[in-house]
C-alpha cells in the first residue's frame, strides 16, 4: 500500500476553512479507493503566529518541510501583518527553496458554471497558464533610498535568468506538445515598455520554439492579452507568463470561469526533488473570514491536481466529477456562486457524492 505524507498548512483567514474541507475530501477519497493511505502533519504557521513569535514560521520551518510528498496550503496573510512582510515569511520561500519553479494555474469552465461572458461555454474556456514561480518580477533586489527626504525613491529590480526563462517555456511548449489542443504556446511579454527583461524572455520564446517543430507560438502584450482572454478566450490553449504577469492573469482567469472561490494552483518542482504545494489561487478572504461561506472548491481542486501529481489519476479524476455534480445540481452552493450553503455543507456534498460515485 503507497502511503502519501503531506504537510497541512492551512494559514490565515478561509484558509483555514477551505484546508479543512480539502482534507475532508482527501480522507474521502483515500479511504474508498483503497489504494493509499494519506499522513498529515499540520503546522499554524500563520498571521497568528507571527503574533505571537515575530516571525511567520520557526527558523527550520522549510527543514521540517522538505521531505513531505506534498504541501497543501490555504492562504497567507491578514491585516495587522504587511504583506509582503507574511508572504516573504512564509509562502514565498517556500516556492523557492523547493525550486517550484512552475505555477499550473487551470482556466476551465467548469460543467454547471455560468460564465460571466456570454454565451461562452466549457469548450469555449479552457486553457492552462503556465506562470514563472521563483524569479521575474519577484525579487529581493533593490531597496528604499533618500527616505524622508524629497528624493525618497523605491527601486526594485527583476531577475530573468536564461536558466529561469528556459526551463519554464520549456514546461509550456512540452506540455501544448503532449496534451495542446491546439499545439499553440502563447507568451505574454511587454517588450515595447521594458526593454530588457521582456525582449529577453521574447528572444528566448523563439529559441525554445525551435525545439518543438509541431508547436506554433505567438508572443502577445500582456495588455493585448488581458483583453483578448475577455473577448476571444477560446483562442487559448497553453499560456506561458512571467512571475507578476501571470500572477495577474490568473484572477482574471479565476474571474472568467466563475471567480476566485473555484479557481486552483499548484506549484510544482517538475524534478520531485522536492515537494511540490497545491494551494488555491485565492488568498485569505478577510471580507468574508470567520462566517464560514468561503467557497472550499477552489482548495478541494487543488486536492485533485495533488493526486494526479502523486500518480493516483483514478482518484484525482472522481474529485473532479464530485466537484461538477455538485455545481450541476445547483442545490449546494456558497453565497460566491448564488447559493446559501456554508463551506462546510459543500465540502460535506462532494464527500457525499464521492462516496456515491465510488461505492
Ligand atoms: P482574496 O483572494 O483573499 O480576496 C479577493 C476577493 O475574492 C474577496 O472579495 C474575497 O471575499 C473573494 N474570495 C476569495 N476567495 C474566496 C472563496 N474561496 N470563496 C468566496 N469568495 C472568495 O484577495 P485579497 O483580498 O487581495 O487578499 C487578502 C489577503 O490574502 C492579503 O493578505 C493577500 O496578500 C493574501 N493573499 C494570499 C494568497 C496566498 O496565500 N496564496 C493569495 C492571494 C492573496
Ligand atoms: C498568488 C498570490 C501571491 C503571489 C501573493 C500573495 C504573494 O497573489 O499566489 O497568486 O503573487 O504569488
Ligand atoms: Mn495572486
Amino acid at each position: 500500500m503507497k502511503n502519501y505524507s503531506i504537510a497541512l498548512l492551512p494559514g490565515d483567514g478561509i484558509g483555514v476553512d477551505v484546508v479543512r474541507e480539502g482534507k475532508k475530501v482527501l480522507d474521502t477519497v483515500s479511504a474508498l479507493h483503497g489504494g493509499f493511505t494519506l499522513n498529515y502533519e499540520e503546522y499554524d504557521w500563520s498571521c497568528e503566529y507571527y503574533a505571537k513569535h515575530g516571525k511567520m514560521m520557526p527558523d527550520d520551518g522549510l527543514e521540517r518541510l522538505r521531505n513531505f510528498d506534498s504541501i497543501y496550503l490555504g492562504a497567507v496573510g491578514y491585516p495587522g501583518v504587511p504583506d509582503h512582510v507574511s508572504l516573504w515569511g512564509l509562502l514565498l520561500p517556500i516556492r523557492r527553496q523547493f525550486e517550484q519553479y512552475i505555477n499550473l494555474r487551470p482556466v476551465k469552465l467548469l460543467k454547471g458554471i455560468q460564465s460571466p461572458l456570454a454565451g461562452k461555454t466549457p469548450e469555449d474556456l479552457d486553457l492552462i497558464v503556465i506562470r514563472e514561480n521563483v524569479e521575474g518580477e519577484y525579487s529581493n533586489i533593490g531597496g528604499r533610498m533618500y527616505e524622508g527626504t524629497d528624493m525618497d525613491m523605491a527601486i526594485q529590480n527583476s531577475v530573468f535568468t536564461k536558466k529561469g526563462v528556459e526551463r519554464v517555456l520549456r514546461y509550456a511548449f512540452d506540455l501544448s506538445q503532449a496534451k495542446g489542443k491546439k499545439k499553440h504556446v502563447t507568451a505574454a511579454t511587454k517588450s515595447n515598455g521594458i526593454n530588457h527583461t521582456m525582449p529577453f524572455w521574447d528572444e528566448y520564446v523563439h529559441k525554445i520554439n525551435k525545439e518543438y517543430p509541431d508547436v506554433t507560438s505567438s508572443i502577445v502584450h500582456i495588455d493585448a492579452l488581458a483583453a483578448f482572454f475577455v473577448s476571444k478566450p477560446e483562442t487559448f490553449d497553453v499560456v506561458v507568463a512571467s512571475n507578476l504577469f501571470g500572477d495577474i492573469l490568473t484572477d482574471l482567469g479565476a474571474a472568467i470561469v466563475g471567480g476566485l472561490g473555484i479557481a486552483p494552483s499548484a506549484n510544482i518542482n517538475p524534478e520531485k526533488r522536492y515537494p511540490s504545494m497545491f494551494e488555491p489561487v485565492h488568498g485569505s478572504a478577510p471580507d468574508i473570514a470567520g462566517k464560514g461561506i468561503a467557497n472550499p472548491i477552489a482548495a478541494i481542486w487543488c486536492t485533485s491536481m495533488m493526486l494526479e501529481q502523486l500518480g493516483e489519476q483514478d482518484s484525482a479524476e472522481a474529485i473532479m466529477t464530485a466537484i461538477e455534480d455538485v455545481l450541476q445540481e445547483k442545490e449546494i452552493l456558497t453565497p460566491d456562486l448564488g447559493g446559501k450553503s456554508t463551506t462546510e455543507e459543500v465540502g460535506d456534498y462532494i464527500c457525499k457524492k464521492l462516496k456515491n460515485s465510488l461505492n
